[in-house]
């Protein structure tokens, strides 16, 4: 007994001591203006590297307002592994593009959270630039995560990026909830969250829509946890494209569940190079889908060769396994709801089918299947082609 009480009055003055010892600095104390107009770079730099260098657990604050940011790169390693970003307002990007492919970047950090706030991309003048098919910079991602561990964004709004609104590239343990993202239908290629060569990433209670895919999966996505995410407008929910770059690493264990598709090009997909790769996709559970009007709402397609060059047959060398889709239902915008075009080298293999309705014109769509083994159970509409 004795011995409970002195260890809870110890847990008692480590929690003061620890919530007395929180370092706080204000972007606002370092020069910021929210007049959406002076830069404000330097200042968030500045709290970054007082709050990166403080050893304790530390918060920035970035008030609320417009501040304009003309690119920041937030470096670790820390000394304090407990960075809390506190955003009221809105950060704006430069609205004229430039050669800059990273907006706002962490890198090498661990132990980050941004908890709020808007980013806002201005993406308008170099959508424009592309759609007018003039030759143009990369684009910018407007958040990423590079190498990087124990990251959360929470509550956080993006809007109109150049490019992809974020990007999670080499890093682990990612938890993204409660994220709005938001750019238009036809903005190219806006992905919403892109996850590459990184492991154990979750996504959840987020909305997105954007001119690209919503969420999609690169080579070496592993431990990837999806749930209640509403996409549309948008390309879907994907693992790849994969196959495009030798040696690709594979893609395992990625779980999407309870999301919901509306008016999107494809609902969960599969896209790989129609081209010799030795990479994989295998353990991935697609569950409790809800499709509303979506052009492909299941699909794999081993075919992509955009100019059709260097696919030879068209023949790609990943493998498929292992991949379940359980109570997907509602309705398809064209006839073929189900479509697996698989690859001649490397059939899809271990496909599993359950509780499938999904319809076209309110009657039951079709499937399609080419090189796919698979099998069902519960009921399948359109009936499976296996
Ligand atoms: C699969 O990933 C989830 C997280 O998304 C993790 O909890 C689980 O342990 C992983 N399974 C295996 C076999 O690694
Ligand atoms: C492509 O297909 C043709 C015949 O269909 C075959 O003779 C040839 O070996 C194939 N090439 C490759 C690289 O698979």
């Amino acid at each position: 007994m004795a011995a409970i009480i002195v260890l809870l009055t110890l847990f008692f003055f480590l929690s003061i001591s620890s919530t007395t010892t929180l370092a706080s600095f204000n972007i606002m104390d370092y020069g910021a203006k929210a007049d959406g107009q002076t830069d404000a770079a330097k200042p968030l730099l500045s709290a970054w590297a007082a709050a990166c260098g403080s050893g304790k657990p530390a918060s920035i604050s970035i008030p609320a307002g417009s501040f304009f940011v003309s690119k920041a790169l937030l470096e670790g390693p820390c000394k304090s592994n407990n960075i809390r970003i506190i955003i009221r307002g809105t950060l704006i990007a430069p609205s004229s593009y430039s050669a800059t492919t990273q907006w706002l970047t962490f890198n090498h950090v661990q132990g980050v959270s941004v908890l709020g706030g808007t980013i806002d991309g201005r993406g308008q003048s170099y959508w424009a630039c592309k759609t007018a098919g003039r030759s143009c910079p990369p684009g910018a991602t407007s958040l990423v995560i590079h190498e990087s561990k124990d990251v959360l964004i929470s509550g956080l709004r993006s809007l109109n990026s150049e490019l992809f609104h974020m990007s999670i590239y080499g890093s682990s343990g990612i938890t993204v909830q409660g994220v709005k993202i938001t750019a238009p239908e036809n903005s190219p290629n806006t992905d919403g969250i892109h996850i590459q060569k990184s492991s154990d990433v979750t996504v959840t209670t987020s909305m997105i829509k954007t001119g690209d895919d919503c969420v999609s999966m690169g080579e070496g996505s592993t431990n990837v946890w999806i749930e209640q995410v509403s996409c549309g407008p948008g390309h879907g929910i994907s693992i790849g494209s994969l196959g495009g770059t030798p040696d690709e690493e594979g893609v395992q264990n990625i779980t999407v569940k309870s999301v919901v598709f509306t008016k999107t090009q494809n609902g969960v997909r599969i896209k790989t190079w129609g081209k010799p790769n030795s990479g994989f996709v295998k353990d991935v559970t697609f569950e409790h889908v809800t499709m509303q009007n979506v052009h492909n709402p299941i699909i794999v397609n081993q075919n992509y060769c955009p100019g059709n060059v260097n696919c030879p047959n068209q023949s790609s060398g990943i493998k498929i396994s292992q991949v379940s889709y359980t109570d997907v239902q509602g309705s398809s915008a064209t006839p073929v709801a189900v479509k697996f075009d698989c690859s001649p080298n490397n059939p899809c293999s271990d496909l599993g089918l359950q509780d499938i309705k999904l319809t076209y014109l309110n009657k039951p769509a079709e499937s399609y299947c080419k090189n796919a083994q698979g099998s069902t159970s519960g009921f399948i509409i359109p009936p499976s082609c296996f």
